[in-house]
């Protein structure tokens, strides 16, 4: 639509017809809101941060990330989910948007159909750690540990829903033996307790783990990825250290809340495309052992379908543990 067209059907009264495009071909004409359904400082956050600060430097608006935790990331995903669709309320998710569906049974929002998808971000591997001074070195002394211990060791995670939550689902069903679970609204404040001694074990992305390991601050066992991790190259596989079932990477992606115009939802890709190349997220994302995923990735149709298929992967799993977060 030309400037002149617009000026003329806002002289007419013609403006409820023009603003759509009108606001759509402006955007983004304000800051845009970056919803991250985890507290600040954990791995969600760490993503969202270098991604939000290279997005805006693409689009010429601030991108500000909000952290809003709580219920395994349901709390921030209800709050995009309800957000009017203009583009300017966004939520960078991880697999929870996978396993949410099936662990939630009565939400205040549409699960799957409340969200427009963007594009995938990156897939962090999970390490698990334990405390400084954890009577185990090993993955295999760590599980005869929690096998004789149980529930009277803790087990940190950032809800039913969260990535931490679905690794300590696979390790303690693969073990066999429940700790007692101690939930925070994000594994940044759960990485605090475990620095503190005050709780025992966590499993948990890279982004949030790699510096700590590499400080000596907390003890690593295992990497939940096939494949060692380059920042963490003397850090066995969970397969190579006796546990092969302990396999999950945790990916990230952007969503907009359903019914934003396709223009918009084109334009953030854009940027979301553009940031995952920008050279200090490469690096950043390389230091904290991730990668950005390639670019036909980061686009909504390649993002649908890769979420959908992840629901139906983690459904069966969900409903053989018989956990449900309600
Ligand atoms: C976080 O960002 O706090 C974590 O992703 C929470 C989790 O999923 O374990």
């Amino acid at each position: 639509m030309t400037a002149i067209s617009k000026r003329a059907l806002l002289g007419t009264g013609l403006a409820a017809l023009a603003t759509p495009a009108l606001a759509q071909s402006n955007y983004p004409s304000r800051p845009i809101t970056m919803v991250v359904p985890f507290a600040a400082g954990g791995p969600t956050d760490t993503v969202a941060r270098l991604v939000a600060e290279a997005m805006g430097r693409e689009l010429g608006q601030s991108v500000v990330v909000e952290n809003v935790g709580g219920a395994g990331g349901t709390l921030g995903a209800a709050r995009v989910a309800q957000a009017r669709p203009d583009g300017y309320t966004l939520l960078l998710h991880h697999i929870g948007m996978a396993t949410i569906p099936t662990l939630y049974r009565r939400l205040p929002y549409d699960a799957v159909n409340g969200f427009e998808t963007i594009g995938l971000i990156t897939a962090v591997p999970m390490t698990l750690v334990a405390k400084k001074n954890f009577p185990a070195n090993t993955l295999q002394e760590a599980i005869a540990l929690i096998r004789r211990e149980r529930e009277n060791l803790n087990y940190a995670n950032a809800g039913i829903g969260a990535a931490s939550h679905l690794c300590g689902l696979l390790l303690m069903s693969q073990v066999d033996a429940a700790m007692t679970t101690v939930p925070f609204r994000g594994t940044g404040p759960a990485m605090q307790e475990l620095l503190a001694g005050r709780v025992d074990l966590m499993c948990d992305q890279t982004t949030n783990t790699t510096e700590q390991i590499r400080a000596g601050e907390i003890k690593v066992f295992a990497v939940t990825t096939p494949e060692r991790v380059p920042a963490l190259p003397n850090v066995p596989t969970a397969a190579e250290a006796g546990l092969p079932g302990l396999e999950v990477t945790i990916w990230h992606g952007l969503y907009a809340p359903k019914g934003t115009p396709r223009p918009v939802i084109d334009r953030v890709g854009q940027a979301l495309r553009a940031a995952l190349k920008d050279p200090k997220v490469v690096q950043r994302f390389a230091d904290l052992g991730t990668t950005p995923v390639p670019e036909a990735q980061a686009t909504p149709e390649f993002h649908r379908q890769f979420w959908q298929a992840e629901i139906a992967r983690w459904r069966p799993l969900i409903q053989a543990a018989g956990q449900y977060a309600d």
